[in-house]
């Protein structure tokens, strides 16, 4: 079986990756780069749990197939977050605002939050709730995710 080799950043770092026929985005970011924070629920593109940023969209990385993400594409995952300003501000409101319960959910409804706030630093109610509206979360209940969102906003770093 022959396999297609990338080259990528990822979370700031290049990576390259062997990949066979029918690889997913996930998978590959998962099992050959180790990156597990990134999570697999539905499978189906349908919950949100695998979302990544690709060059700082956010992309549900279960849908994709990871040889038709371009050499020298810029991926983050939640594992990177920690290496920002922005990242590390978002952490601490979803902490203070008690937004994270199990946590399956978190992986990808932050990384949905640092693709909003870096392309916004004041979004309202309406884009917030919209820019997670893939996002699926079975137990925080929404609105500790908006404060959270609305708070991390208030401290987002000027450019
Ligand atoms: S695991 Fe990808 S959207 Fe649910
Ligand atoms: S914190 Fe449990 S699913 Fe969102």
């Amino acid at each position: 079986m022959s396999t297609v080799k990338r080259t990528w950043v990822v979370n700031g770092e290049r990576w390259t990756v062997d990949l066979p026929p029918g690889r997913r985005l996930l998978d590959a970011l998962r099992n050959d780069l180790g990156l597990k924070g990134t999570k697999e629920g539905c499978g189906e593109g349908e919950c949100g749990a695998c979302t990544v940023l690709l060059n700082g969209e956010p992309v549900t990385s279960c849908l994709i197939a990871a040889g038709q993400v371009p050499d020298g594409a810029e991926i983050m995952t939640v594992e990177g977050l920690e290496k920002t300003e922005g990242g590390r501000i978002l952490q601490e409101a979803y902490i203070e605002r008690g937004a994270a319960q199990c946590g399956f959910c978190i992986p990808g409804m932050i990384m949905s939050s640092f693709a909003l706030l870096s392309k916004t630093r004041t979004p309202d109610d309406a884009e917030i709730r919209e820019a997670h509206a893939g996002n699926i979360c079975r137990c925080t209940g929404y609105e500790k995710i908006i404060e959270a969102v609305k708070l991390a906003a208030n401290r987002w770093p000027e450019k």
